[in-house]
């Protein structure tokens, strides 16, 4: 049952908690990233890419974590000299939890610190369950949800030790909706999974890390739509077509910097207006 006024007056000791003493000036706010570390996944390309371009445009030192995409290398060095920041490349399985937490041990002794992880890695099997096999069916939990587990797990010890910290995970708007045209009912479960995840994580990390969530809709990426769904793709967008990468480096660097501190718990909709009819 809920409260009533008399019951809900009783003062609660240290509330309200103040307000943080950053800038006023909303630039500033966004400029508050450089100096910090800000660790990506899946950073050779896409999205993940985009988010370490954007870190480093204000200046953040980034660590891009990449998989089979060892292009990260060479793009860390010429983010590294474009904009005089500390770059690093990491190769990291996310779906095998020791190189995780191995990878961020490597993290904090290259960077000392890490302010921001973008859990953004993932992947897809895009097909009906029925014609999936349980392989397929584990690799993408093994990716898009063991792996973010791992990653949050092991970041949040690093934040929790340093009394801060910023988590954001990479979703879907198939975390939302049934996806058309393509079933893909594994993928979107996963999406489901993580969203909630992050949540849940915004609640349990309230004392030290603010955790938030994005849920993109279709982006002209290697994961972007397939030739089958395109046509589906821009016929549901409101917009009328998929949306390029740099369309949503502002929504990473809104949730990375101080412009966000009050944003927890969110799960924002970047998807030009797909999820609306
Ligand atoms: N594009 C879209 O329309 C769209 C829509 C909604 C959500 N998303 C989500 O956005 C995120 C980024 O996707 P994207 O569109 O930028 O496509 P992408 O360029 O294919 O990026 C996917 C990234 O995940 C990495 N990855 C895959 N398996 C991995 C593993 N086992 N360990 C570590 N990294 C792994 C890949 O690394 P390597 O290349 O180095 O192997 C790749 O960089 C994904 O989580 C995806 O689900 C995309």
């Amino acid at each position: 049952m809920s409260m009533g006024y008399s019951e809900c007056s009783v003062v609660r000791e240290g509330f309200p908690r103040p307000v943080p003493g950053t800038p006023s000036n909303v630039l500033e706010q966004f400029k508050s990233l450089k100096g910090k570390v800000v660790v990506v996944t899946g950073a050779a390309e896409g999205i993940g890419y985009a988010v370490s371009e954007a870190m480093a445009e204000v200046n953040a030192n980034v660590a891009l974590w990449y998989n089979s995409n060892d292009a990260a290398v060479a793009k860390a060095d010429e983010l590294a000299k474009a904009h005089n920041i500390k770059t690093a490349a990491y190769k990291v399985d996310v779906s095998d939890p020791q190189q995780v937490q191995d990878s961020i041990s490597k993290v904090l002794s290259d960077f000392r610190r890490i302010d921001v992880f973008v859990a953004n890695a993932g992947m897809a099997i895009s097909k009906p369950i029925l014609d999936q096999t349980l392989e397929e069916y584990r690799k993408q939990m093994s990716v898009n949800v063991d792996g973010v587990v791992a990653c949050a797990k092991y970041a949040g010890e690093v934040f929790k030790r340093q009394g801060s910290g910023n988590l954001i995970i990479t979703s879907s708007i198939s975390a939302h909706i049934v996806n058309v045209p393509t079933d893909q009912p594994v993928y979107n479960g996963t999406k489901a999974f993580v969203t909630h995840f992050g949540k849940s994580l915004a609640r349990e990390w309230r004392e030290f890390a603010r955790v938030n969530i994005v849920s993109p809709g279709f982006f002209d990426t290697k994961m972007g739509a397939s030739p089958s769904a395109i046509n589906e793709a821009y016929r549901m967008a409101v917009l009328g077509r998929q949306g390029h990468i740099k369309e949503i480096k502002g929504l990473y660097l809104y949730l990375a910097s101080d412009a966000s501190t009050y944003t927890t718990g969110a799960d924002i909709l970047i998807d030009g207006g797909y999820t609306l009819p």
